[in-house]
């Protein structure tokens, strides 16, 4: 099936002296074409300045998030005042090409700026409420949704992370006030708790859940739930789909929002293969959801080139196109466990 539809892709009238030519960026159909829910990538502003990739980004995706200049590390300066002029270029460019623009990310224990770390009591707690104001407000009727809280769950499952913002405002109040701050700054935006390895391990996914159970208890207006889908191509079968259910069950929203397949981090033969076997799993799986639970499939990259894991290894290929942005078998494979379905 796989190999029959790259085969098809690739094949163009030659002359029988000539190489196979090798599918181009116009051999699929654009990946928001043939999905039945909203697709999105992360994406940082400099590589807007790139006109054709740019223009491949809009032409392929329906929704951006910005892959780190929404952060803390970007926004926060070191006095404390805050810049927003690359998210600022991301959201104009989405509002121009009429995509939608995803917020990423509110609180995450891994960002504690010593702009806030300073502060004591009451006016830790003001500055908390001011950035989630701020930033929330920045994009109100822009921003269609927010990570209010991001990787909130300890990483072997167990319990929830220390972080300054829960030491200073305590480990749920913390998550409960954001989700309520980002609430009032922009009454129409989804709210999502984010988290990964929900896949590859359930325990933690179970800590999640429970999490989202606790956070709804407190009256915290959190609208969603996401699975960041940081996979590795040696991924058993069946996990994608099984996390997926799992966390539909609680009657949320469910979004895949940062999905890539890493063949470094796998071990074991056949990975490309299994890569897009992965990339089909999960698409199939977010379209068997029911409509009212799906929010958008966002993939945490489209050219392997973009990836943040190159960073860790540079040969690592994770993503659905090429350094050329020639569509992958794994571009392949999602779109075709996605046919029929539009
Ligand atoms: C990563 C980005 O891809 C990097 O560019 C950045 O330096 C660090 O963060 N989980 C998340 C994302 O929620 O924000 C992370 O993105 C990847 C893991």
């Amino acid at each position: 099936m796989l190999g029959s539809a790259m085969a098809l892709a690739a094949c163009g009238r030659r002359a029988s002296s000539q190489p196979p030519r090798l599918p181009g960026p116009g051999d699929l159909p654009p990946l928001k074409r043939v999905a039945p829910f909203p697709v999105g990538t992360c994406i940082t502003a400099s590589l807007l300045d790139d006109p054709s990739f740019a223009g491949f980004v809009a032409s392929e995706v329906s929704q951006l998030t910005p892959e780190w200049e929404l952060k803390m590390e970007y926004v926060v300066q070191a006095d404390g005042s805050y810049r927003f002029d690359a998210p600022d270029r991301i959201a104009a460019f989405a509002n121009d090409r009429g995509l939608r623009f995803f917020g990423h990310t509110l609180i995450w224990y891994a960002q504690g700026p010593d702009a806030f770390a300073r502060l004591q009591g009451g006016a830790f707690r003001d500055a908390y409420a001011a950035y989630i104001a701020a930033v929330v407000g920045r994009y109100k009727g822009r921003a269609v949704a927010w990570d209010v809280v991001n990787e909130a769950v300890a990483e072997d499952g167990d319990g929830w992370r220390d972080s300054l913002w829960s030491q200073r405002l305590g480990p749920l109040e913390h998550m409960r006030l954001a989700y309520e701050l980002a609430h009032a700054a922009d009454p129409a935006a989804a709210l999502f708790l984010n988290d990964y390895n929900l896949e590859s391990n359930p325990r933690k996914r179970a800590t999640f859940l429970k999490l989202a159970e606790a956070l709804l208890s407190a009256g915290a207006p959190l609208t969603g739930l996401g699975t960041q889908t940081h996979v590795a191509a040696d991924l058993a079968p069946g996990a994608i789909t099984a996390a997926l259910t799992d966390l539909a069950s609680l009657g949320l929203k469910v979004r895949i929002s940062e999905m890539d397949v890493s063949l470094s981090r796998a071990s074991g033969g056949d990975l490309e293969r299994r890569q897009a076997a992965l990339y089909a799993e999960a698409a199939e799986a977010y379209a068997a959801l029911p409509a009212a639970r799906r929010f958008d499939f966002t993939l945490w990259g489209l050219r392997d080139s973009q990836s943040w894991l190159r960073r860790e290894n540079a040969g690592d290929a994770p993503l659905l196109f090429d350094d050329q942005d020639r569509p992958k078998a794994a571009a392949a494979a999602w779109e075709l466990a996605l046919k029929g379905r539009t």
